[in-house]
């Protein structure tokens, strides 16, 4: 059990998180009520939607920032990395945590890591929680019940101990990632694949749609055209729209004949995977 000393009251933090389906967002919302409990205080910024990341945001009335990601193509989001390199840690202590499906998550570290060191943060920290994948909503099994208690617990112990690393308590330092096998080229052409090849743009049923322009108004990239009913090539496949489609109209291609291929691809099976505990890196 891990004492927070009395001068935590005065630590301000900002946690800021991108959360397209939830899975980020439950975890952020443990993290924040534990940080309630222990009187710390913490100001949320939810920047999933595509106006909130064109916002200016002061860093410098705040003594630490939590950013909350979930793992696309091994990375975090491609729109999360843009809206990173348009701030100025200078020197600030931050923490990285990861919602993922199940595939995959050691070059999202990697890479975090060496944004963040290039954008003047001091990154104490990483954490990864196992997430329902988003592609479950097209056919795909990957870790249907997550993030579950377990996860939460992780989540609970992982921000105490980040919180020790902001406060100089715990002195010690995040090493480095093992470097990927391939170049940040080589992943940007596997984040294109999967856009491109494997994920079809969102489309709706025209028949039953209200109109309501929910999947307009929520996606992150502008990408959807509520009166077409399909998704230009900004769209990122991030299932936001068709998670929040109250008519349930909107869909992707079935991708249920893909799912035994990523396992055969990643040498692994369905209960290797539902297996999988989440993880803290100090
Ligand atoms: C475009 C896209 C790519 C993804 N790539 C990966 C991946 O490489 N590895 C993985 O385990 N999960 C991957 N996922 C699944 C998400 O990381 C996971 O479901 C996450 O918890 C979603 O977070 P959210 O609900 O907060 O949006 C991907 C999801 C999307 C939409």
């Amino acid at each position: 059990m891990i004492r927070l000393k009395e001068n935590t009251k005065s630590m301000n933090m900002l946690m800021t998180f991108f959360s397209a389906t939830g899975n980020t967002k439950k975890i952020a919302k443990v993290i924040q009520k534990k940080l309630h409990d222990s009187n710390i205080s913490v100001t949320m910024l939810d920047i999933t939607s595509y106006s909130s990341r064109k916002e200016e945001i002061s860093l410098s009335q705040y003594d630490a920032v939590v950013f909350g990601f979930p793992i696309y193509s091994m990375r975090a989001p491609r729109v999360c990395r843009e809206w990173l390199e348009t701030l100025d840690g200078r020197g600030m202590k931050c923490s990285v945590f990861f919602t993922y499906g199940g595939f995959g998550k050691d070059p999202a570290h990697y890479f975090i890591k060496k944004l963040l060191e290039k954008q003047n943060f001091k990154l104490v920290s990483t954490a990864e929680f196992l997430g329902a994948h988003t592609f479950n909503r097209s056919g795909w099994k990957a870790v249907i019940d997550r993030p579950n208690q377990s996860d939460f617990e992780v989540a609970q112990d992982y921000i105490l101990k980040t919180v020790r690393r902001f406060l100089g308590d715990d002195l010690n330092e995040l090493g480095e990632f093992e470097k990927p096998l391939y170049d940040v080229k080589q992943f940007d052409q596997a984040e294109k694949y999967r856009f491109g090849l494997i994920t079809k743009l969102p489309t709706k049923d025209s028949k039953n749609c209200s109109m309501c322009g929910l999947c307009e108004k929520l996606c992150p990239t502008n990408a959807m055209d509520m009166k077409k009913g399909i998704a230009n090539n900004r769209c990122i496949a991030c299932f936001r729209c068709i998670a929040n489609c109250p008519d349930g109209v909107l869909h992707t291609n079935d991708l249920s004949g893909s799912w035994d291929k990523k396992l055969e691809m990643h040498k692994t099976t369905k209960e290797k995977i539902d297996n999988l505990e989440s993880k803290i890196y100090l």
